[in-house]
């Protein structure tokens, strides 16, 4: 008898230049996993009725992007307590027909720190600029991993110091709200951008940070990825930083979403250049 295959999918609004199906589906070939995983554009009010039908359909899991990832943890079963941390979901996976909501954002980001520059956040002074959704997973997960001190950066500082109170309940490194060019008196290892600041469509907009405070001592971080090498990026390297792109984090929080379905960790190379394929695609057509 045939064996169907296992359904997975991502959920947006919009989602059509998700580089996520392409990953996965590099991955199943490469395991020769019978799978699908496809793109859903799912506008808001109708979320409900895509989860029913995932839930009919019996799909293994599915990765949740934006606007979905904190409307849906009301329609799953459970959440993990990394998602309930962060309350937001990026994937869901299904386990005794029950639909479980996690979120890999951000040891996807710390794996891809150190699998690509070797780098161990434990007893690192981290600037984030951004508070918001990818700020969240990202500074869950470095205080997890043990760093020293963890400033946040906002445009709207009302938004850093909520930030900043939340993960105080469940961490205990010292965590402080700043506002937009203010810096730390202590220097700092590792600068994060999280905002959309740099990206294909927002170059015109002002970085966050002057670029005359980076230096060859630190690690600089955009988890941007369109472009590879964004503006804050350029001026880490000319500063001679080590710096670090955002397609690793994209790519690690996806193996993480693939190792809940699978139970094993997928090719993360093979992940790799099939996203590089379709940026490469996309940028040709
Ligand atoms: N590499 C990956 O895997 C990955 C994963 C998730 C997200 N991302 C990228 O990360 C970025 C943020 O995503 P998100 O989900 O966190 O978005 P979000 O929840 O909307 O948060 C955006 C943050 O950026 C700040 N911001 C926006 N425009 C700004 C500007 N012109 N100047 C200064 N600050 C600005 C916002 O500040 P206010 O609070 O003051 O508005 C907010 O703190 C996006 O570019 C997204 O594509 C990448």
């Amino acid at each position: 008898m045939a064996e169907f295959p296992a359904y997975l999918a991502v959920i947006g609004h919009p989602v059509a230049h998700s580089l996520s199906p392409a990953m996965h589906l590099a991955a199943y070939r490469s395991l020769e996993i019978n799978a699908c995983y496809t793109g859903y554009d799912v506008e808001p009010e109708r979320l409900r009725d895509m989860v029913n039908a995932m839930r009919t359909l019996h799909f293994r899991g599915f990765n949740v992007t934006i606007p979905h990832k904190t409307a849906i943890m009301d329609l799953l079963d459970e959440c993990t307590p990394e998602a309930l941390r962060i309350g937001a979901v990026n994937t869901v996976y299904e386990k005794d027909n029950r639909l479980i909501g996690d979120n890999t954002d951000g040891l996807g980001y710390v794996a891809s720190l150190t699998h690509e520059l070797d780098v161990d956040v434990k007893g690192k002074r981290v600037l984030i600029l951004g508070a918001g959704g990818a700020a969240r997973g990202i500074a869950d997960a470095l205080c997890l991993a043990g760093i020293d001190t963890l400033w946040i950066v906002n445009r709207h500082l009302e938004k850093a110091v909520h930030l900043t109170e939340q993960l105080t309940i469940h961490h205990s490194a010292p965590i402080f709200a700043l506002e937009t060019g203010k810096w730390p008196d202590t220097g700092i290892d590792l600068l994060i951008n999280t905002t959309p600041v740099g990206m294909h469509g927002h170059l015109s907009e002002e970085l966050p940070i002057a670029t005359d405070r980076l230096n060859d001592r630190m690690v600089v971080s955009d988890i941007v990825y369109r472009p590879k090498v964004t503006p804050l990026l350029a001026a880490a390297e000319q500063a001679g930083a080590k710096t670090h792109g955002g397609l690793g984090m994209l790519v690690e929080q996806g193996a993480l979403a693939f190792e809940k379905w699978f139970g094993v960790m997928p090719p993360v190379s093979v992940m790799r250049e099939a996203a590089l394929q379709e940026m490469q695609k996309e940028r040709s057509s």
